[in-house]
């Protein structure tokens, strides 16, 4: 691939999992990896390590360089194919644009579904997952325990919704992610105005620290597993890796690795990150559900390579996925 480019730092199970003769065979497959341009490569290089392991052929790619062409049978273009669609295609990230761009490249994902492609997560999971209000609402459909939130357009309604607010809010954005942009509403006056919230309001309800400590978890699953989870605590509320959590290695209990799953399944996501936290009354919630999720955090504490599991499970999939549709 062209795009590795950055220096790796050492990670705790980035070497080989052991898992024996059980590697999945690739031999047959050209699949392609889309991520964002310039960035995104310290995941992209581990994922196309593991999937080449296994004898797959990978092209990395991103979004913006593909097409609809009909001048081509398949009428989607993506670099490395000449026109014929890949075997499975692993997508990393959309990648960053306006309106239109997004909505072509989702249309794009939603195309090589509708082609037979074998997509990864596919449009119908990112779109769910990007959009919190989408997955909040899922979440609540599936009888999943998460906090209670309500989503509205405009400031009027925002206002309406928190006029003698007696508990305190969490407002995010509703395309956020990594912790930025949210903050706390106490009361309706700090609101902020509809343009330095896009005129959406996500508003959910806070869940105080048990004992001043500010922690949740991240369970990174597969549709076939959980892979790795991690313990994240910070010094604020917002316990993100990239607002300053800290990770400590975590076996789920039962009752995480269930909701999790649980969560996996209300989105129909093939793999994600699910922030798990529990309220002063003892309930594990589903804090937000992630399509593609990073895992370099959570590989400084985790034993297996994450990379490699998520990659056989992948290849397992699209394996299985050919297999019928022949
Ligand atoms: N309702 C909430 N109550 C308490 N803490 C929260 C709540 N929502 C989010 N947080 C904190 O903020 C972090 C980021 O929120 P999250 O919904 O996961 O959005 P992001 O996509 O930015 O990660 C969480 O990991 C958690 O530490
Ligand atoms: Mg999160």
């Amino acid at each position: 691939m062209t795009t590795a480019k950055t220096t790796d730092g050492p990670h705790k199970g980035d070497g080989p999992n052991r898992s024996g003769g059980n590697q999945p065979d690739g031999a047959a497959l050209h699949l392609a990896l889309l991520i964002e341009e310039g960035r995104g490569e310290w995941h992209a290089r581990r994922i196309v390590r593991a999937l080449q392991a296994c004898g797959a052929k990978v092209t990395v790619s991103s979004l913006p360089h593909c097409a609809f062409d009909t001048g081509l049978e398949s009428g989607i273009d993506i670099p490395g194919f000449a026109g014929r669609l890949p075997d499975g295609v692993f997508v990393r990230s959309i990648s960053a644009g306006t309106l239109e761009q997004i909505t072509f490249r989702l249309g794009l994902l939603h195309a090589l579904r509708e082609s037979g492609v074998r997509v990864w997560n596919d449009a119908r999971v990112i779109e769910r997952c990007v959009d919190k209000s989408q997955t909040t609402f899922l979440l609540h459909r599936a009888g999943i325990p998460t906090p209670r939130t309500r989503v509205v357009e405009t400031e009027v309604h925002a206002r309406e919704y928190t006029q003698d607010l007696d508990r305190t809010l969490v407002l995010k954005p509703l395309f956020g992610s990594q912790g930025k942009g949210i903050g706390l509403i106490h009361s309706e006056s700090e609101l902020p105005p509809g343009p330095a919230v896009d005129h959406m309001y996500y508003m959910q309800d806070y869940v105080a620290p048990n004992d001043g400590l500010f922690e949740d978890w991240r369970v990174l699953a597969t549709r076939r597993r959980i892979v790795a989870a991690m313990t994240r605590q910070g010094t604020t509320w917002v316990t993100n890796i990239h607002q300053g959590g800290k990770a400590r290695a975590l076996v789920p209990d039962g009752e995480m690795a269930a909701i999790s799953m649980a969560a996996m399944r209300a989105i129909d996501a093939d793999y994600a990150g699910i922030d798990l936290i529990r309220t002063p009354s003892g309930q594990l919630q589903v804090l937000e559900v992630n399509s593609n999720p990073a895992w370099r955090g959570l590989q400084t504490v985790a034993d297996i390579n994450i990379a490699e599991a998520i990659a056989h499970d992948f290849l397992i999939t699209v394996n299985a996925h050919r297999a019928a549709v022949r």
